[in-house]
């Protein structure tokens, strides 16, 4: 039976930390995959988190089952900082396996109920999302996320597949930070997207994974919060892997926001039936760190500098890229005024292979940077190997 299976080729870009990590270079630099990394390379666990871990070691009194739900103070505590206090009162979250794994049970709640729908994703888009729905079964429609100048929300293109969508569609909207353009629309236009959806019956899916940085925790959840105002209905895929550090303890939530408390109900049982089926129950420990920092308020207010710091650092650095000789020219030019993680650089498969090759710099296949882990003292040399393999 194994060898009757289909061939399968590594995915692009997990297959990045093992080719990285066997580099035997100095002064090796990796820009690929979504981690954020000190002047040293190094990923360090937050202080929030080795404290609120400390606490669970000593405290902890049972390691007994949860439910397919997993820790539900820890949904709560995350709704309320996804959706402010306002909003959080409208929704109902369970746990999952990060952010992916949300996204994984928000495809499943969308192919259930007998009803066919379609997912509308902008590309480009992180390169999991396409794979990830069609492989829940969803026909999946793309278009533009990008204007045609290249350095803003395309509206256009965005209405227009509103306008071809069959009500009872969804749209994935990435709530701050775009993975992997960095180009998010702009404040005043996410009620425009949410009244769009409205007026045609179709479903806001949001995947939020780098809320904190971009403009603030706050500040990144405000197009978010808007567009929720002018919506029935929406779901939300959150990840804490990013924010709180967390990576490989895979933490997230799916939320399911709407007025109609029976309906929340059949989406929440619907949501546990998924997540049954899959992997039962999920794991306890990252959501049980994430839950004691933000139901203390001096864990939250360390971790909450923490964040910061990186968000101020991902800033300057963002800065330094803007103003660097030929920012222009290497595609640099707008990633002053974008958010989150990444910008998505305009290199080709060779050029890409030559940073890699020449400069011991790795990026994402599809030109994707990850500048969260771009030291500001290698700016400089950064722009250098880029004029190097984009402008030869
Ligand atoms: C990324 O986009 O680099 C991360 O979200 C890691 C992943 O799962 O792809």
């Amino acid at each position: 039976f194994f060898s009757c299976l289909d061939a399968q080729k590594p995915d692009p870009l997990l297959s990045l930390i093992e080719a990285f990590a066997s580099d035997q270079r100095p002064g090796k630099l990796d820009l690929s995959v979504g981690v954020y990394r000190d002047d040293h390379g190094r990923t360090p666990v937050m202080r929030a988190v080795k404290l609120a871990e400390e606490r669970l070691v000593r405290d902890q009194p049972s390691k007994s089952y949860l439910g397919p739900d997993g820790d539900r103070r820890f949904a709560e505590c995350l709704g309320e900082l996804v959706l402010g206090r306002g909003l959080s009162g409208q929704a109902r979250g369970i746990q999952t396996v990060g952010g992916t794994g949300a996204l994984s049970i928000a495809a499943g709640l969308l192919g259930a109920g007998g009803v066919s729908r379609k997912i509308w994703l902008g590309t480009p888009t992180w390169s999991n999302h396409l794979p990830l729905f069609a492989a829940a079964g969803l026909p999946v429609r793309t278009y533009s996320h990008v204007d045609e100048q290249g350095g803003g929300f395309a509206l256009d293109a965005f209405l227009a597949a509103v306008q071809q969508a069959s009500p009872g569609d969804a749209f994935l909207l990435q709530g701050c930070g775009h993975n992997p353009t960095g180009i998010d629309p702009d404040i005043a236009t996410w009620t425009k997207i949410g009244r769009a959806l409205a007026d045609r019956g179709l479903i806001p899916l949001i995947d939020l994974a780098y809320q904190g940085f971009g403009a603030g925790v706050e500040e990144d959840a405000r197009g978010m919060r808007d567009l929720l105002g002018v919506v029935p209905e929406a779901v939300i895929a959150v990840s804490c892997n990013k924010t709180f550090g967390l990576y490989r303890d895979r933490v997230g939530a799916l939320l399911c926001y709407g007025n109609d408390a029976a309906g929340l109900d059949l989406a929440m049982a619907n949501a546990r039936g998924i997540a049954r089926c899959s992997y039962s129950m999920p794991p306890d420990h990252g959501a049980a760190v994430v839950r004691t920092i933000l139901d203390d308020a001096g864990l939250a207010a360390i971790w909450r500098e923490e964040l910061d710091a990186m968000r101020n650092r991902l800033r300057a650095t963002r800065r330094a890229l803007a103003a660097s000789p030929g920012a222009d020219a290497l595609g640099l030019g707008g990633v002053a005024g974008q958010g989150g993680m990444f910008c998505l650089l305009p290199l080709d498969g060779a050029q890409v292979e030559r940073l890699r090759s020449r400069f011991a710099i790795f990026v994402a296949p599809d030109g994707r940077v990850n500048l969260a882990a771009l030291p500001l003292e290698r700016v400089g040399a950064f722009t250098e190997a880029l004029a190097d393999v984009a402008l030869r």
